[in-house]
């Protein structure tokens, strides 16, 4: 089997963004990882009208052309790691637009999370995880909350994660879960193939 592709999806799109700070350093972390590839999704290069399609995703494709693309990559996709925000104690809009455009792309496949904001983005995590649920996805437990202190630090006072050391042994645990259910619901989804092709064949 090759090495399953992560996407750490980039859940905010305004102007000065704090999600590319986080995004990048997770790049930095991931790359010592020999078992997973990660990889940049960026909802930026995916500019979404606010949903307006005729049919539902569970029924039809979406027409829009953008979200046609949003869907390949998604497809693509082994698992992911959702680095978001927390608007109003929920996710983002943009984040929920692009997730509501699309059905059965994340299905069968794990979601992790790292959050940042006054509490880690934890309200909004909790939220995402169900909203995740509805995807058919397997969201994990293991999480990165950057909040308090640390947030503000790299906010606003000159700050970077990379100065915030004790962050790293909970990305790394979340790593680990993220690789377990990644490698088992690839391999479940691979012995899964030939009955669904039956099934739809029929
Ligand atoms: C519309 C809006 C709503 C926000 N609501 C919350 C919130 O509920 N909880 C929180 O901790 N921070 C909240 N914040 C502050 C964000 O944590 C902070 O602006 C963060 O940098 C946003 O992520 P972004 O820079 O990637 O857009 C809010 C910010 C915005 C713009």
């Amino acid at each position: 089997m090759s090495k399953p592709k992560i996407g750490i999806i980039l859940s905010t799109t305004r102007e000065g963004r704090f999600a590319a700070k986080a995004a990048d350093w997770l790049l930095e972390l991931v790359a010592a990882r020999k078992d997973l590839t990660f990889e940049l999704v960026d909802l930026r290069d995916y500019p979404l009208p606010f949903y307006d399609e005729p049919k539902s995703p569970l029924w039809a494709p979406a027409r829009d052309a953008v979200a046609q693309r949003w869907a390949r990559r998604i497809e693509s996709l082994d698992g992911y790691i959702f680095v978001t925000a927390e608007y109003n104690h929920s996710i983002p809009a943009v984040l929920k637009n692009a997730i509501d455009y699309v059905a059965h792309v994340f299905a069968r496949k794990p979601a992790a999370y790292v959050g940042y904001g006054g509490v880690g983005a934890a309200r909004a995590i909790e939220q995402l995880r169900l909203i995740n649920i509805e995807q058919q996805m397997a969201p994990l437990k293991s999480a990165v909350h950057i909040g308090g202190a640390d947030f503000v630090d790299v906010l606003l006072h000159g700050k970077s994660l990379a100065d915030k050391p004790h962050l790293v042994p909970s990305v790394n645990a979340m790593l680990d879960e993220l690789a377990w259910w990644t490698y088992a619901l690839a391999q479940a989804r691979a012995a899964d193939a030939p009955a669904s092709r039956a099934a739809s064949a029929a």
